[in-house]
């Protein structure tokens, strides 16, 4: 390795990446999932939990990640039924398959029975009802858990928070239980247990101990009913540091876990996202322009169209420049923006930077593996970016850059139009 490379992800240096196939670009680092995946795998292994994991794909759905986390033992958390066919083409088997969120359509929930995947999280008396006439016209029994709202506040993000009462997600919480012992008596379901998400980027133990305990609570009240409750999904939301944040261990939640759920002799499963994708990926991007003045501007050809974070929930990311000489130079503060036509197109408000960064320069937005191009979209006719993946340092492309033909391709303007003159 040469110190005139700059800065380097998983052994590459970023400058090369950038060289080759221009910026904006997605990078993942599969050695950075792999270890992470193992990771949180070990920690409930240390608390002797047979904890069935599926990744919140969500989070990061490009099928080369799936694939690595498929050889780590992982499974996935769906919520469409586009997730569901990407999740099967990249080789995920239908019994690592669990498919969550509040709205589901007749034809996502045909194609999950027809497909035989390993659950179905139910979040309405409605849904579970309709689900059971789909099932009975299939020919199949869906095997069904019911997601709980257990009316906990998770402390995270406002837009993020899913289990509070009010909240879209999840069966009422004094609903549940009776929802239980109906749909214990249907046809087409097997009703296998209950499942609950709390929020993401949750950073203190208490709302997941809240949450547990109130789950440990209906099971043992759902089962005094006569009623058998054979697992429990525990969600996702583990959170990470993006800037300072004291950001809580897998083995704090391992812990959690075994003491609320650990001798309900139930079935466990995970829903992790972002605690494994957000550090195992970064957006590359080159600066276009800067402009002097009070503030001063860095302009980036990243834009809100690609990382939509920072302009939805006021998220922070680290912002580091990728030249080696960068780093020793003195610092100044700059407003990191993108050329988007929105005042909230902005990355970093002054932000530390070298003073002398300049057009061309490159730098890298961090811990943007997380709901960074998945939430992408083609806002002022920006095409989608390249993502590239690296692997014990070889690296590939996995999605090429769109262009704008392929972007407009699908458009079409009516006849009448043409020969319309007002
Ligand atoms: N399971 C369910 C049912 C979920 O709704 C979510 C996330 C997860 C699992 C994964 O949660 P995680 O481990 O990633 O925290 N776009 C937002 C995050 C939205 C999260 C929605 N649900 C962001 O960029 O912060």
């Amino acid at each position: 390795m040469d110190a005139r490379d700059g800065l380097l992800f998983e052994g590459v240096p970023l400058h090369t990446i950038a060289a080759s196939v221009g910026t904006p670009c997605w990078i993942t680092g599969a050695n950075t999932f792999r270890q992470r995946a193992k990771t949180l795998k070990q920690a409930f292994e240390a608390h002797k939990l047979n904890m069935h994991l599926h990744f919140a794909m969500k989070s990061q759905d490009h099928q080369a990640v799936l694939t690595v986390l498929h050889h780590c033992g992982y499974g996935v958390d769906i919520v469409s039924g586009g997730e569901m066919i990407r999740a099967l083409r990249a080789g995920i088997q239908p019994e690592g398959v669990v498919f969550s969120g509040v709205g589901k359509s007749d034809e996502e929930l045909r194609l999950a029975i027809e497909k035989n995947i390993r659950q179905i999280n139910v979040e309405s008396a409605e849904e579970l009802f309709r689900l059971n006439n789909i099932a009975a016209t299939c020919g199949k029994i869906a095997r069904v858990a019911l997601r709980v709202n257990p009316d906990v506040d998770a402390k995270t993000h406002d837009k993020i928070s899913t289990g509070r009462a009010g909240d879209k997600f999840g069966i009422e919480h004094n609903q549940a239980i009776q929802l239980y012992a109906q749909g214990a008596s249907l046809k087409n379901i097997h009703l296998v247990g209950l499942a609950v998400h709390l929020g993401s980027q949750m950073l203190t133990a208490e709302p997941f101990r809240k949450g547990y305990s109130r789950l440990a609570d209906m099971v043992r009240e759902i089962r005094s009913m006569g009623h058998s409750v054979e697992s429990i999904d525990c969600g996702g939301g583990l959170g990470i540091c993006y800037k300072n944040e004291i950001a809580p261990s897998p083995d704090m939640l391992a812990g959690v876990i075994a003491e609320t759920l650990g001798d309900l002799d139930v079935e466990l499963s995970l829903e992790p996202g972002r605690w494994l994708s957000a550090p195992s990926g970064i957006l590359l991007s080159r600066v276009i322009e800067t402009k002097a003045g009070s503030p001063s501007f860095i302009i980036l050809d990243a834009a809100m169209n690609d990382l939509t974070r920072p302009a939805m929930y006021d998220s922070w990311h680290g912002i580091v420049p990728v030249a080696p000489t960068a780093l020793s130079t003195p610092t100044a503060p700059w407003h990191v923006v993108g050329p988007v036509c929105e005042s909230s197109d902005i990355f970093a408000r002054a932000r530390f930077l070298p003073e002398n960064l300049k057009r061309g320069d490159l730098v890298a937005l961090l811990d943007t593996g997380a709901y960074g191009s998945v939430m992408s979209s083609t806002y002022n006719s920006r095409p989608l970016a390249t993502q590239v993946l690296i692997d014990n340092g070889k690296w590939a492309v996995i999605r090429q850059r769109q262009t704008i033909e392929e972007l407009i391709a699908s458009e079409t303007v009516p006849e009448w139009l043409h020969s319309h003159h007002a």
